[in-house]
């Protein structure tokens, strides 16, 4: 019987709940650049990268930049986000996740992280779960946004595991696509009447057992 051999984890809404210090810095910005950035608009960016945040972002305002202008939006951005993250620690770490590691190491199931952010490193050192990885690949990895499946297959051969024995985890739709194309199976993390594609939901990664994702590959 077939049984998974890795897990990839997405990182902002799957170990952490980030969104709400990217929201509070991209909405500050849009403040700043004379329009109204609401909570439901950023739900258009989650797991989108950086500069496609961006983008929507001055879409939804209706304003139009250069490329340079842009990067320096970018990089405010980041500092601000940077700020506002400095104060996370273990608290952060989302419930059911660390027992949910502690399994998977204790079943000999390598993890690692598959994350569009930049600042996964800094943050998983933050909350203490840089070690725990057995690989971290972050937004400085990949070439291609998800839902392009890199993110995901490089994190499998870096594991040295096939793309059929993997299984991800994944709050983002763009998320969930990424982990179908790279031919895993996936777990959404969210609402399933919001989420779609994946081939189990969770609200919470409490409710997440061993048991529960080697039935996935039945
Ligand atoms: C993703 C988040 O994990 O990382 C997005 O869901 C974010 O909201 C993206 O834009 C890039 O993050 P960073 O930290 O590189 O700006
Ligand atoms: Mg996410």
């Amino acid at each position: 019987m077939p049984k998974p051999k890795a897990v990839l984890f997405d990182l902002d809404g799957v170990i952490v709940d980030t969104a709400k210090f990217h929201f509070q810095a991209w909405k500050e910005l849009a403040n700043e650049l004379g329009f109204t950035f609401t909570e439901a608009d950023n739900e258009r960016l989650k797991g989108v990268s950086r500069m496609d945040s961006l983008n929507i972002l001055l879409e939804i305002g209706q304003i139009e930049l250069s490329e340079l202008e842009k990067k320096h939006l970018a990089t405010q951005k980041n500092k601000r986000y940077i700020e506002l993250i400095s104060t996370m620690d273990e608290k952060e770490i989302l419930p059911g996740v660390q027992y949910f590691l502690n399994a998977l190491k204790k079943g000999k199931i390598f993890f690692a992280l598959g994350s569009a952010s930049k600042n996964a490193p800094r943050i998983l050192r933050a909350i203490g779960l840089y070690d725990q990885f057995d690989v971290i690949i972050d937004g400085n990895a990949v070439t291609k946004a998800k839902p392009s499946p890199e993110v995901f297959l490089l994190g499998a051969r870096q594991l040295s595991v096939d793309t059929q024995d993997c299984v991800v985890f994944e709050d983002a739709q763009s998320g969930i696509e990424a982990g179908k194309r790279a031919g895993m199976k996936v777990v959404g993390v969210g609402d399933k009447n919001v989420l779609h594609g994946a081939d189990d939901y969770i609200v919470s990664m409490k409710e997440m057992s061993i048991e529960r994702m080697n039935s996935l590959f039945f």
